[in-house]
Formats: structure tokens, sequence, C-alpha cells
């Protein structure tokens, strides 16, 4: 058996290409940004062929510096920034349009039409999903009515959907020349299209949004020892590696974390904050604006669910600090600018750039910066971002606290904004809770390689996987009880001042 796997991190702003040991240590990896294309107000997308670039670069890229080919890996994992839509034609590989990506709200009116007659709560029992323009399905609406001729090669099978996982597995396992057309559960569990009882697509979600079911990928599990395809020898990879491991990027990470309990719960911070709660093997229905997703099917067996609070704007609310009000230069700054008082000098900022997701599920919700005085500074406003992260991190803690009746005693955290030490300790001040670091902070990647390796007996079990967990950094919270009750009811008044704002 070789000594290594490989992992594909297909994000939202980057793709990375990670190599790790039985260990779960980095030995190497190369990541490179791709382009945001913003053409209106509130869409957001991503040139699929430049995703596939990307790909192929990174890969190559950090074979190279290891030292390492193809035959030095036993399986490879993909993990996807989730949701985001590709639709291409499967005899020449050409994309009929830019990926529409998550936080793209251009489809609000297919949104919010769901609601207005029954179909909305049909979707919210058989997907687990309220109505939102964050999901897949709805974005395949739209290119399916908006660009020219795709409806007709749908209905042909010659148009294909699939998320960013499935679109660099096709590409990777031969793309026109007999790349396979497939995707796994916690994927398709962000569509709208799949029921989660069945783990299938299902046909009276598929009519809501007029979506062909020849578009779909096959849905195979997560971690899959029958393998879904073989990297093609004249790829990036330059020989064959079996890819034996699928998940959404969020539910990659909470592998990563080895939250493989329920009760266990790992909140991942990068552009937006995914906090996931695995519930064991039956989905807990959610009363309290949470989405129900599939967390992992490993092989045969039964599947695991989580409860999910997405939110979408946490570490890009700090780059539009940076990018568009210029009051940082990075952001590292964004901690030094924050350390400089002791406060939020009363402020607080909502950065409900793309209306509020969970708990509040609200497109009408814009951002806001509210309670400012003469007095304040920017220092105020970097420190109102900060724990704009973390009291939106709250929201959802207190949600997952209804809905499951868990109380947590720890929160595993992950990803860029963990960096800011600041950020964390002000986590744990007004959540009340200790938040602790790994060692081994790429969850994401290393859950996508745990994923794999388990399904080729790298890793023969998750037992073993849990022996690579170390804390690498725990935070105390430090506020009185008090401080902390003030403070959050400051965050609720500042949040209801954003809603309604879009008619
Ligand atoms: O649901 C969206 C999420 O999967 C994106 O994650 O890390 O690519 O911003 P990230």
């Amino acid at each position: 058996m070789p000594d290594f796997v490989g992992a594909v991190d297909q994000g939202t702003t980057s793709t990375r290409f990670m190599i790790f040991d039985h260990g779960g240590n980095e030995i190497a990896r190369h990541q490179l940004e791709h382009e945001q294309i913003l053409p209106r107000a509130g869409w957001v997308e991503h040139d699929p062929v430049e995703i596939w670039e990307r790909t192929r670069s990174v890969v190559q890229t950090a074979l190279n510096r290891a030292n390492l080919s193809a035959s030095d890996l036993a399986a490879l994992g993909i993990t996807n920034q989730r949701e985001t839509a590709v639709v291409w034609n499967r005899r020449t590989g050409r994309p009929y349009h830019n990926a529409i990506v998550w936080q793209d709200t251009r489809t609000d009116r297919i949104a919010s039409a769901l609601d207005r007659d029954g179909r909305g709560d049909v979707i919210r029992r058989k997907a687990g999903l309220p109505p939102a323009t964050y999901f897949s399905g709805g974005k395949i609406q739209w290119i399916l009515e908006n660009v020219d001729g795709v409806r007709r090669a749908a209905e042909d099978g010659e148009a294909i959907f699939g998320n960013t996982d499935t679109w660099l597995l096709w590409n990777l396992t031969g793309g026109t020349d007999g790349g396979v057309h497939v995707t796994d559960p916690t994927n398709a569990s962000r569509t709208m299209l799949m029921d989660l009882e069945t783990l299938e697509w299902d046909d009276e979600l598929l009519s809501f949004f007029g979506i062909p079911r020849a578009m779909l990928p096959k849905i195979l599990p997560s971690s899959h020892p029958g393998l879904y395809g073989t990297t093609r020898p004249d790829g990036p990879f330059g020989g064959e590696v079996g890819i034996s491991g699928d998940l959404g990027d969020q539910q990659a990470a909470t592998v990563g974390q080895v939250c493989f309990s329920p009760g266990e719960a790992k909140n991942t911070y990068g552009t937006g904050n995914f906090l996931l709660l695995n519930t064991g093997h039956e989905p807990v229905r959610s009363k309290n604006g949470l989405l129900t997703t599939v967390c992992y099917r490993f092989g045969d067996e039964r599947p695991v669910y989580a409860l999910e609070g997405s939110i979408a704007v946490t570490g890009s609310a700090v780059q539009w600090l940076r990018d568009q009000l210029g009051v940082i230069s990075g952001a590292a700054q964004s901690e030094a600018l924050a350390r400089q008082v002791p406060d939020n000098g009363g402020i607080y900022f909502v950065p409900a750039f793309s209306g509020l997701f969970a708990p509040y599920w609200r497109s009408d919700a814009r951002g806001a910066i509210v309670g400012l005085s003469r007095y304040n500074t920017n220092a105020h406003l970097a420190r109102a971002t900060l724990e704009a992260i973390c009291y939106q991190s709250r929201d959802v803690v207190e949600a997952m606290r209804q809905d499951s009746g868990v109380t947590l005693d720890v929160l595993r955290v992950d990803g860029g904004v963990t960096a800011n030490d600041l950020c964390m300790q002000i986590q744990a001040d007004v959540l009340g809770v200790p938040v602790s670091k790994p060692v081994v902070a790429e969850t994401t990647a290393l859950g996508a390689a745990y994923a794999a390796g388990l399904a080729v007996g790298f890793w023969k079990s998750t037992e073993e996987l849990k022996q690579n967990w170390n804390e690498d950094r725990r935070w105390e919270p430090r506020w009185s009880d008090e401080q902390r009750a003030e403070g959050y009811a400051g965050w609720k008044k500042a949040v209801n001042r954003t809603l309604d704002w879009v008619d």
C-alpha cells in the first residue's frame, strides 16, 4: 500500500491540493485562487474551466514539491464548495454558462414563489431545507430558463449538471472521453432535489424546478470502496489513482474534526461560517431555522445526518473592510486594529450582504452598522466585525440547543479566521463555552482524505482516525454572564434593524 493519500479541496475562493500521511500530517500542498465574477449586484459566478485549470496546476505543483507521483497515493478524495451549480455538455465538455455560486441571489423570485403555493413545505419535509437562493435547484432552473438551447439539451441527456465535485470527477476521470458523472449524498443534500430518507433524486422535487432527471449525477457513497473512477494517466496526476472519497466541504471538515458521535460539532470559519452537529442515523427536523443535511455515508453503512447552521458572511466581512472600505490592508490587521479598543464602543455590524442565512433565512435583509456615535473609530468597526462573526455563530448554537437539546461543552473550530486569536477569544466569550482548535487545521482536505483512505483500507476505522486528532489551542470564556447577556441582547436588536429592507 502506498504511504500517502491526496485530497483536492475546491473552495469558493481557491482550489488546493494536499497530501497527507497515515498520521494525518500534511506532506505537501499548493493552492491557487480563481476569479470571483460579479456581473451585477447579488450575482456571483465562477468560470468552471478556470477551476479545472487551477486544479490541474495545484495537483502538479504539490506532487512536484513533495517529489511524489501517482503511484505514491493510495487514494484520492475530493471536497468542494457546495451548492454552486455547473451545467455542461457531455459531448464537448464545455459549460453552457459560468457556475452560479452558492452566494448568488439571482434566484430570489424562484425561491420566494416556492413558499407561496405549498411547494416549500414539501421541500422542507423531503429535502430538509428551507426554500432559498442558497441551494442548487433554483440555480439549475435559472440556467434552463435563461441560456439558449439548454433545456432541449438537458431533455436529450446532453446537458448535465454537477456541483464542482462532479465537475472535477468528470474531468479527472476522462471528461468527454469517458468521464464519470457522479456525486455523493452530502452534496446532493444541498440541491433541494434529493429525498433525505432514500438518498435518491425525487421526482416531485425535480418537477418543482422543471429539471429533467437525465441531467443529474448518480449518487454514490461519500467513502466508496468501489471507487468513482480512476484518474486518467494523461491528466494532472500523470498516472492512475483511485478516487474513493467525495464530500461537501463542510461535511468533510466535520469528518476531519472526527465528529463521528452524535452531539459532536465543529464550526468552520471561512468566507462564511458553517456549524455542523452530528445527529446520528436519524435526520432531525429543525424547528429553529437550521438545515437537516447528510453528514456522510461511508460505504454501505447507514448514513449519518447533521443539523447545520450556515452563515453566509463572516470572513468575507473582514475582506470587505479591506477591499471595499480600505480600513485595513490585510486580514491579520483586523486583529491588531480591533485590539486597540477594549470593546465595540456600542456599535454592532450585521453583514447581511446576501440577506441572512441561518437561523433567520431572510433574503430581504441587508447589512447595517448600528449604534454609531462620534466617539466611534475604525477600531470599533474592526472589533464589531469580529464580534459579528461570533454572534452569528451564537445564533446558530442557540437554534441547535433548541432543536436537539444538546448543550455544547466545547466547540471545535477550524478555517482561516481561527488564526485570529482575538476573534476566537470573543467566540468563547459570547458563547460561554471553550473553543478548541486542532493541530491540523486543514480539516476540510483532511476529511476528504479520510473518506478516501477509509474506502481502500489505508485507515481501518474511524477509531483509528480519532487517534490523529490533537488539540493545538483552547480559548476559555472570560466574560461574566451579565456581560454576555447584555452583548447578545444588543446583537439581536441590531439584527432586527436589518430585516424587511428589500421589498
Ligand atoms: O455551502 C457553501 C460552502 O460549502 C462554502 O464553503 O469554504 O468554500 O467558502 P467555502
